[in-house]
């Protein structure tokens, strides 16, 4: 499921800050002639970006609003234009915005449309990792936010939100953590979050100080904050992604650097985890192509706790491992992963390994697609 199904008219595309939605949510652009119930039945909240100036469109949008009464809906109007305004209000039942509004209303929209939708981490867990999980996620929202207006990001709220994901996993475990992360529908909080939970068990497995820990969760946090400035339309495409697309996402760390590096007061650390998640130690990563020594002790765990994410990750599109062909494929990956650490992580993997048995999820491979596979690690 998408998260916005945008209505444009025939031969258009989204005008104003209604073009940056595709950096905040999965969203879908298609003309007024392509608009059928089935595609918005598959869409979280409906957006419309039409000229209210024509009457078809009006009439388009009450019908479509009186079939679908369930979807929250968006209307993009200009606020300067008073007729079309006056239209999105007679239709009723919308969240009417202007194409000149802020990128942060917009954002503050989008929040409120999903917290509306309920989609939040009430069930299975306590309620103290049920609580960092949204602290996690409406962290993820406010950074993604500061990022997208070049505001400061919100140093204290990342901070606590370390303690509390530090606290969850080691309360109620991991396999606790990755259930309730799991449910957000954004693919990149999904990731970001299981990762940060993966860290915090990883460090303490490792026995490494608290603070230590809380910097390698906040570094599982943020180390993707670079795909802000990529279109989710890149980064959830269920195809194969070609070679500039690729080339685009493979920017990430690159970006990552530039936006924590311009901040005041983020740790060494955790930038350079940032920066240096997608290298590998046999100097085949990205971006520098580091090797061996160049790449430090938190950042080649980071790596680890990234790919192993991504490859068991329960997306819709995309195939997922169960953990132990995820394991043994970062252990195919040779001298990429340092080895020790790789061993290290083991009863981390397998922590909840008879929880995931229990549970036999139907939908994860028990062999490994190569070209996927090839997909989720260069692009973790
Ligand atoms: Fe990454
Ligand atoms: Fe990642």
């Amino acid at each position: 499921m998408i998260d916005a199904l945008v209505i444009v008219d025939d031969n258009s595309s989204p005008r104003g800050v209604a073009a940056a939605l595709p950096y905040i949510c999965s969203a879908l652009v298609i003309p007024i002639s392509a608009f059928s119930p089935e595609l918005a039945q598959d869409a979280r909240m409906l957006v419309f970006d039409l000229n209210l100036g024509v009457r078809d469109n009006v009439l388009f949008l009450r019908s479509v609003f009186s079939g679908l009464p369930d979807k929250p809906k968006i209307v993009f109007t200009s606020r300067s234009d008073r007729h079309e305004v006056v239209q999105a209000c007679a239709v009723g039942g919308a969240t009417i915005l202007g194409r000149a509004d802020s990128k942060n209303m917009l954002n503050l929209t989008v929040r409120q449309v999903f917290r509306n939708l309920g989609e939040d981490f009430t069930e299975g867990g306590s309620e103290s990792t049920a609580t960092a999980a949204r602290q996690a996620a409406n962290l993820y929202t406010d950074i993604t936010q500061a990022v997208l207006n070049e505001e400061p990001l919100p140093r204290t709220a990342a901070a606590n939100s370390a303690v509390s994901i530090v606290d969850a996993v080691r309360g109620d475990g991991i396999d606790s953590w990755l259930g309730l992360v799991q449910r957000h529908h954004s693919h990149t909080y999904c990731h970001s979050m299981m990762v940060s939970g993966y860290a915090a068990a990883f460090g303490d497995a490792l026995d490494l100080d608290d603070e230590t820990v809380r910097i390698l969760t906040l570094g599982g946090l943020l180390h993707d904050i670079g795909k802000v400035r990529i279109p989710l339309a890149i980064l959830d495409k269920p195809g194969k992604l070609d070679d500039a697309e690729m080339a685009l996402i493979r920017k990430h760390p690159e970006h990552g650097l530039e936006i924590l590096s311009a901040q005041k007061g983020i740790d060494a650390r955790i930038i350079e985890i940032t920066h240096n998640h997608h290298e590998m130690l046999d100097g085949s990563g990205y971006p520098r192509g580091l090797r061996d020594d160049e790449i430090s002790p938190l950042v080649r765990m980071l790596t680890i706790c990234d790919i192993f994410a991504a490859l068991t990750e329960e997306r819709p599109y995309k195939e997922h491992y169960s953990r132990r062909v995820a394991y043994s494929i970062l252990l195919d990956m040779g001298g990429k992963l340092d080895k020790a650490l790789l061993k290290l992580f083991r009863p981390v993997a397998f922590q909840s390994e008879f929880g995931e048995l229990k549970r036999s999820n139907p939908r994860s491979r028990a062999t490994s697609n190569a070209e996927q596979v090839a997909r989720l690690i260069s692009t973790s």
